[in-house]
């Protein structure tokens, strides 16, 4: 029998842990304004216990963690893990910890006041008994917070480079806009009544729309959007791409970026939900 997440468990054990750990600095970089925008509306306290879906290598857990009474990360992946947990050291928090473990099954904090996530609760096989495992483990005044993707299409730093690679490379791949995914909950309705059906209340998802930052020059914000992103599925994951259409990719995509402004902006679009457990 398969372990519940399978897919998931081995992709961020492997490639999927290995492109984040590698791009840590440039990931959370670009996602800056992400944090910054999830922990206003967060609106966290010195009394909140914190626990952070998905938290990969720990940016949003450190960062909430300044200002919350205690915060835990939880993940499947252990190398992102790791990173997560010596840079909590590094930042010499005694609040902070990491466990790997599955958010759909798994025990959280116990009385968690604020359950909060970025981009880190797309990828569960049943999202209401992930939502509903959430919420049966926070305090009956907990709060929910999370960012997550709107459609490919209103991203351009996923369209742009996707169109140029599929002048390239043919992707067979019949899209399933609910998979498992990074995308998983670009539709709202769906967001809407996932939450509703794991039980939660007050349901608001609020559009924000932000400047992603992936580098000073065409070459190196190129390679940071093959290598960090959804494309990197068709472009390395296919050993039949040859060097030479990579290449030709990569040109393609250097040229369709618009001019440096300081750095290479591409726009990021996303909701920022919120909920309460009863
Ligand atoms: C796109 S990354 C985001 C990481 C982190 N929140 C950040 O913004 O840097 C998605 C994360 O969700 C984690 N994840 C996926 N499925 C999970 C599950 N069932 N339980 C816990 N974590 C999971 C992955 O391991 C990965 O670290």
């Amino acid at each position: 029998m398969l372990e519940i997440n399978q897919n998931q468990k081995e992709f961020w054990n492997g490639p999927g842990g290995e492109a984040w750990v590698t791009g840590q600095e440039t990931l959370d970089a670009a996602m800056r304004p992400v944090t910054e925008v999830l922990l206003k509306a967060a609106a966290v306290t010195s009394t909140d216990r914190v626990t952070d879906i998905g938290c990969g290598t720990g940016e949003t857990t450190i960062e909430i963690a300044k200002h919350a009474a205690s915060a835990l990360g939880v993940d499947v992946s252990a190398p992102m893990l790791a990173l997560a947990t010596s840079r909590a050291e590094q930042a010499g928090l005694a609040n902070v910890q990491f466990e790997q473990r599955d958010v759909q099954t798994a025990k959280l904090q116990p009385d968690t006041t604020l359950a909060m996530s970025r981009f880190g609760v797309m990828f569960f096989e049943d999202p209401v008994a992930a939502f509903a495992n959430i919420r049966a483990q926070m305090t009956s005044d907990g709060r929910l917070c999370f960012a997550c993707w709107k459609t490919p299409r209103e991203n351009t730093w996923v369209s742009l480079p996707m169109s140029i690679v599929r002048q390239h490379v043919q992707d067979d791949t019949p899209p399933d806009p609910h998979a498992p995914g990074p995308f998983a909950f670009a539709d709202d309705s769906r967001v809407r009544s996932i939450l509703d059906d794991a039980g939660w209340k007050d349901i608001d998802l609020v559009p924000v729309d932000f400047d992603m930052a992936w580098g000073d020059s065409p070459e190196a914000a190129a390679h940071g959007l093959i290598e960090r992103g959804p494309l990197r599925r068709i472009f390395v994951g296919d050993p039949s791409i040859t060097e030479e259409t990579k290449q030709a990719t990569i040109k393609g995509i250097q040229e369709a970026l618009p001019p440096s402004n300081g750095g290479i902006f591409l726009k990021g679009a996303i909701w920022i939900v919120t909920a309460k457990a009863s």
